[in-house]
This record gives C-alpha cells, structure tokens and sequence, in this order.
C-alpha cells in the first residue's frame, strides 16, 4: 500500500492545477473518485490504482507518467518551436502541467514511436550514450537499396562532424526502397546521414522500436498511452 495522501494532493501531483485549483475543482462537484463524487479535498486516501474523473476526463492515478506517442510529420519536439506546432500541443494539460519531457527527440518530418516522461532518471538511463539501446527505423528510400549500401552501413560509416565511425546494428530489405535499420546511438539526423553517406537518400523515416519496446498496432498517429509496468519493463531489459 502507498502512503496515503490528501485528494487535493492527488490531484495536484496529477498535474491538474494549483493545490488552491484543485481544491476547488472539489468543491465545485467537478471530481469523482472510482465513480462516487468526492466532497473534500482534505480527505486521506491510498493513491495507487485510483480511477479519478476531473471536470468529465477520466484519469488513472499514476505516481510518474511514462508514456509513448505516436508522433506524426510536421511536429517539432520542443516547447519553443521554429516552424511548426509542438508535439507538446497534442497532449493532455495535466501532463504539460508535470512537464512530461521527450526521451530523445525525432526530426519534425520523422513520425513513429516518441516515449515522454516527467521522471529525470528515466530519461537520462534512456538517453545515455552509454546505454547502447537499440532503436529501430523504417525507413524509405529516394533510390532502390543495393547490397553495398547495406555493407556500409553495417561497416560502418564516417560523418562529417566526428571522425568515429557510425554503425548499424542490424539492417533489413524490406522492398526495393524500404529498409528497417536498427542504430544504438542518437548523433544529430543520424539517419538521414548515414543514408546520405552511402550515396542514398531519407525520403521518409519512421521509428518503430526502442529497445524491446514495439510501438502499440493500435496507438494511432497523434495519440498517446500510457507504458505498462510490464512495457517499463521491457525496456529496463533493453538498458541493462
Ligand atoms: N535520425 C534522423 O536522421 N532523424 C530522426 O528523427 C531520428 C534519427
């Protein structure tokens, strides 16, 4: 059993406003807890496995948000934004009010699986060049792939601002101009350049996998989930 804590702590610890807001939000007959319509925001409860309902949003009590989305095209990860709209703009408020942050970022144009968080050591155990996660791209191609572009890469190539080679870690034809291609690092557009640096072109790139965790089939582009403990993990497995 957690401790257990007062509903207007709850509340705020879900990233639903001010402890003043949340307590309000009480009093205005705008929260249910497991389906009963809560009165007092003092009251103690245990908060694990708590189904809330705030202003008509059911919410599950989770003590820190691990999520994974769906990212699509023309969505920057950043809050300060250059030239389009922030992934950030496609989730809930209580998340941005936790400042869930992106595990690593994708370019604007890359779609596919982004994990976000608000716990620091998760992101920094994930993020760790150290760590050597596997991540997984499928990618499409502007010219047919040919065997040697393939040896290359799994050769390993150089780019142009470090002289240490760049490899892949696995590379998969999947048709004449589709390829899935796992990498460990996280260099800046480094898959677009190491397509470059083999003589082929990004025409669209999408992640798929980080370490054993697979993107949802059923998480559609724009949505989010929350990860399992089960997800969680996988991807532990994925770092040790
Ligand atoms: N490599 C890239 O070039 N772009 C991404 O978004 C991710 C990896």
């Amino acid at each position: 059993m957690a401790k257990p804590l007062t509903l207007e702590k709850i509340l705020f610890s879900q990233g639903f406003g001010t402890r003043r807001y949340c307590s309000d939000l009480v009093y205005a007959d705008l929260v249910e807890i497991n389906g009963v319509l809560a009165d007092d925001p003092e009251v103690k409860m245990d908060p694990e496995g708590l189904v809330l309902r705030v202003e008509g949003v059911d919410w599950v009590y989770h003590e820190k948000a691990y999520i994974a989305f769906n990212k699509p095209a023309n969505y920057e990860c950043s809050h300060k934004t250059k030239h389009h709209p922030s992934v950030y703009s496609l989730l809930p408020r209580p998340l941005i009010e936790r400042a869930v942050q992106c595990v690593g970022r994708l370019d604007q144009d890359t779609t596919g699986l982004l994990l976000l968080s608000d716990d620091g050591q998760f992101i920094h155990r994930m993020t760790t060049p150290k760590k050597n996660i596997g991540k997984v791209y499928e990618i499409t191609t502007a010219e047919p792939i040919t065997q040697k572009q393939i040896d290359l890469l799994l050769s390993g190539v150089v780019l142009d601002d470090d002289p240490k080679p760049c490899f892949a870690k696995a590379c998969t034809i999947l048709e004449e101009r589709r390829l899935a291609m796992t990498i460990v690092e996280g260099r800046y557009h480094q898959v677009k350049r190491m397509l470059a640096a083999v003589g082929n072109h990004v025409a669209q790139l999408h992640r798929s996998s980080i370490g054993n965790y697979a993107m949802p089939a059923d998480l559609k582009e724009g949505e989010w989930c929350w990860l399992s403990i089960s997800d969680l993990e996988q991807l532990s497995k994925s770092i040790e």
